[in-house]
């Protein structure tokens, strides 16, 4: 999980890199560095830590070129130092190589290669590549690259210069992403889009096994035959600005802030004539779906999250029974799976390395699969049957927020689609839950307008060392991820029940003081909820509950109320989360904590 970025041109590449390289952060940053093709050789800067780091340690004369590779890591084989950093130079200096993924068998070919006299500098299955590249170098850097890919096992997006070609970059992919932007007169690769915005709007998306020679003036994709391929160009719609913070202290606050526009967007021209559900690419007629007698959904983290949300409002909406499952589980847990199974997996990036074997494991046993992803032509898009895109636009911040209520609403609009087709609600029904979540972006923007309650609790909590948070139904789905946010970025331990589970041992952890969360927006459970919560007063813990306005049976009992605009309760958790993401955020601010980039994580983790 690493982020990758090319150009050629008639520009200097380093501060084009570096700025395309600030761009990939999220995807890993414990080292980063640069390879320039300059006067007829390959210089190299490269070191430890962030960007920031590289940067300043490049001085005025270095790097001077405008062809060059640049790399931001997160460490996979050895841990992040100097020399682990890519790229990675071929022992004699011929080939620098970047690369984003796993070469599985990059011992043998470590051992072959030792065995033919080179030494290796680093500890990384990268310098096995370019090793490998300069052994089987005979002159032709293609026919090199050829080689070379059919040799390594594993996951790759590679971007590669060769000192005798310094009229061109050479990249290729297989289970990571890549993509080629276009230019006039200068082209790119990336990771991703953000990378190369500024540069230009027009990209190529590799598909596997796929090589792009790129030169300045053009871009030919071949097969690893060296069969040309003909790709059609995508034009990327996001603005820079989408790209970029937009005057917020961080972009997590800016993404929780997005959410309005971002809901409204995934719902925008999918709801017609009141409750008629347009999805064009989820094609599944009715028929098909009689028979399909079980649904799963598989994802990780916060994604995983929305598809507790599934699983309660398929189950109401549409009457067929679904199991939820991590992706890491169910890829090697030999699920009862066939063809009258449906599979939703859900995946922000859709590059989520668990996620896409389970996808492949679903259909490697027949089944439909559909995908909710953010990102048009991730894999996750182009190896799924149906694919419903969430249109939260990049997702910059390490945790989760826009994703993941984007992933909600295209949750709410699968059920709807398929309980209308199987005729297990009224229209009148469905018509009554699209006039909710219509009203949603409206009423999130309000709370959002008066956040200062949320954003004042913290300041006078953010020192507590464990929260609980609880819930019931969807609240305790909306639990889950309030709970999630708190701890990757506050770093404060949090856990969320199932309000009724909670006197079935962790109960016992509530002492004088202990600040426990709890949701309670569901009304047929509301009764249950406060006795469980009183369970939690009695022995002293502190509580904050969200509940809906109007509902004011919790004043007094516990020691804050929060206020929800009202909403239909089947669609609460996409408000709900809002005020747990906030609570979160302020948290980790005020503890002083590196927000968009917590310690140890990545955006995409395209890595098991
Ligand atoms: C947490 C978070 C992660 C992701 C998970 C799956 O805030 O963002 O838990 O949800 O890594 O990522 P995607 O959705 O890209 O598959």
């Amino acid at each position: 999980m690493c982020g990758i970025v090319g150009y050629i041109g008639d520009e200097q590449a380093t501060p084009i890199l570096l700025e395309g390289l600030k761009k990939l952060e999220y995807r890993g940053y414990d080292s980063a560095g640069i390879a320039v093709l300059r006067d007829g050789n390959i210089e190299i800067k490269k070191s430890k830590g962030r960007i920031s780091v590289l940067e300043e340690a490049i001085k005025k004369d270095d790097l001077i070129g405008s062809v060059g590779i640049g790399h931001t890591r997160w460490a996979t084989h050895g841990e992040p130092s100097d020399n682990n950093s890519h790229p990675h130079l071929s022992q004699s200096g011929i080939i620098a190589v970047v690369h984003n993924g796993i070469i599985e068998n990059y011992q043998p070919l470590k051992k072959l290669l030792v065995q033919e006299g080179y030494k290796f500098k680093s500890e990384t299955d990268t310098e096995v590549i370019a090793n490998l590249m300069e052994y089987y170098y005979k002159g032709d850097i293609v026919e090199t690259v050829e080689k070379v890919l059919d040799r390594i096992e594993g996951s790759y997006a590679l971007g590669v210069l060769s000192k005798d070609c310094p009229d061109m970059i050479i990249a290729a992919k297989k289970d990571a992403p890549l993509i080629v932007g276009l230019g006039k007169g200068e082209n790119f690769i990336a990771s991703d889009v953000p990378a190369i915005l500024k540069h230009t709007r027009d990209v190529y998306f590799l598909d596997d096994k796929e090589i792009a020679i790129i030169k300045k003036d053009s871009v030919k994709i071949i097969d690893i035959f060296g069969r040309e391929i003909k790709k059609s160009v995508y034009k990327v719609k996001w603005d820079v600005e989408a790209a970029e913070k937009g005057g917020y202290e961080h972009f997590m606050l800016k993404e929780i802030h997005e959410q309005p526009k971002a809901i409204k967007d995934t719902f925008r021209g999918r709801i017609v004539d009141g409750c008629d559900i347009v999805l064009d690419d989820l094609k599944i007629t009715k028929e098909q779906l009689a028979n399909i007698d079980k649904i799963f959904i598989v994802a990780c983290g916060t994604a995983y999250h929305a598809g507790i949300v599934g699983k309660y409002t398929i189950e109401k909406f549409a009457r067929i029974p679904v199991e939820v499952d991590i992706a890491s589980e169910f890829r090697y847990r030999n699920p009862i799976i066939n063809e009258r199974t449906l599979t939703i997996v859900i995946s922000q990036s859709g590059e989520t390395a668990d996620t896409i074997a389970a996808l492949k494991e679903a259909k490697s046993h027949a089944s439909r699969v559909i995908a909710i992803t953010n990102v048009v032509g991730s894999t996750v898009s182009r190896e799924a049957d149906d694919v419903i895109y969430t249109w939260a636009g990049p997702e910059i911040a390490v945790a989760s927020t826009k994703a993941y209520t984007t992933q909600l609403v295209a949750i709410y609009l699968i059920a709807l689609d398929l309980a209308l087709k199987k005729g297990t609600i009224t229209r009148e029904y469905a018509a009554e839950i699209c006039e909710g979540l219509k009203a949603l972006p409206e009423k999130i923007q309000n709370f959002l307008d008066n956040k200062d309650e949320i954003q004042k609790f913290a300041s006078e909590h953010y020192n507590t060392r464990d929260v609980f948070y609880l819930g019931r139904g969807l609240d305790y789905a909306v639990a889950m991820e309030g709970s999630l946010k708190l701890k990757e970025i506050s770093y404060i331990h949090s856990e969320a029940y199932a309000a009724g589970e909670l006197k079935h041992g962790t109960l016992a952890l509530i002492e004088d003081g202990t600040l426990t969360i709890a949701i309670a927006t569901q009304e047929n459970l509301f009764e249950k909820m406060l006795s469980n919560i009183r369970e939690v007063t009695t022995r002293g813990g502190y509580v904050l509950a969200f509940v809906m306005e109007g509902n004011t049976q919790l004043e007094g009992v516990v020691g804050k109320v929060i206020y929800l605009p009202e909403t239909l309760e089947e669609i609460a958790p996409i408000m709900a989360v809002v005020p747990l993401q906030l609570l979160a955020y302020y948290m980790a601010v005020d503890k002083g904590c590196d927000v968009d980039k917590p310690r140890n994580l990545a955006k995409s983790v395209t890595v098991e």
